[in-house]
């Protein structure tokens, strides 16, 4: 499974990229608003500055809602770097401007999804990813990890291409239910990922190496 992190911050992707285990990053409107960044000219100067950083996919979302706003959007997002994948919300026009851009080679994250409905036409329009948002399945008193399980049955089963990218992510126990059900991406928070270091077995039993450790010194 590959570890994404879900913020625009860019002294945390510095952080998780040190890590050596990122794979990419996911923003959303709300990401960039929480660091900060207005207007269009400093969005795309943000976007860069991220692929930048990172050089692994950076989901960049459009904020038109209609198929030619979409499409020009997400030309500019692409034209960018590289690394960008448009970021699409999952609306009849986003369904259209996926395909569009499927067939004309530009990755696309296909988000705001909550159910396998919603995910097979991402799938039948050629997304890159399909983002459900489990969190937010959770709070509306469903499970969001039996619908990522529910997803990639379907995608593995059907042979589509698109891979299962587990949104929304709100803890590290999370993190490895998608693992366990098979999610392709898992784009989380930082403290969720760090909140996967910790046990407490572990700080117990390395301060006891570290205090008979002393007796080398
Ligand atoms: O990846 C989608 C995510 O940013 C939404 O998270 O916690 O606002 O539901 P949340």
């Amino acid at each position: 499974m590959k570890f994404f992190i879900d913020t625009a911050d860019l002294e945390q992707i510095k952080e998780a990229h040190a890590l050596g285990i990122l794979d990419g990053v996911t923003t959303n409107p709300s990401l960039m608003a929480k660091v900060g960044i207005q207007g269009s000219e400093a969005v795309m100067k943000h976007y860069k500055d991220i692929c930048d950083i990172v050089k692994t996919p950076v989901s960049a979302e459009v904020i038109s809602t209609d198929f030619e706003g979409i499409i020009e959007e997400g030309k500019k997002l692409a034209a960018l770097d590289e690394h960008i994948v448009v970021k699409v919300p999952m609306i009849q026009e986003g369904i259209k401007a996926i395909k569009w851009f499927s067939d004309n080679g530009i990755k696309t994250n296909c988000t705001l999804v909550f159910s396998a409905g919603q995910a097979i036409l991402a799938a039948k329009a050629g997304a890159t990813y399909v983002s459900p948002f489990i969190g937010r399945i959770d709070d509306s008193n469903w499970d969001g990890v039996d619908l990522i399980e529910q997803i990639a049955d379907i995608y593995a089963m059907q042979g589509f291409d698109t891979q299962v990218l587990a949104a929304s992510i709100r803890n590290p126990l999370h993190i490895v239910k998608c693992a366990e059900v098979g999610a392709d991406v898992c784009t989380c928070p930082l403290s969720s990922i760090l909140g996967l270091l910790k046990h407490p077995l572990t700080d117990i039993g390395l301060a006891k190496f570290l205090e008979d450790a002393k007796a080398f010194a």
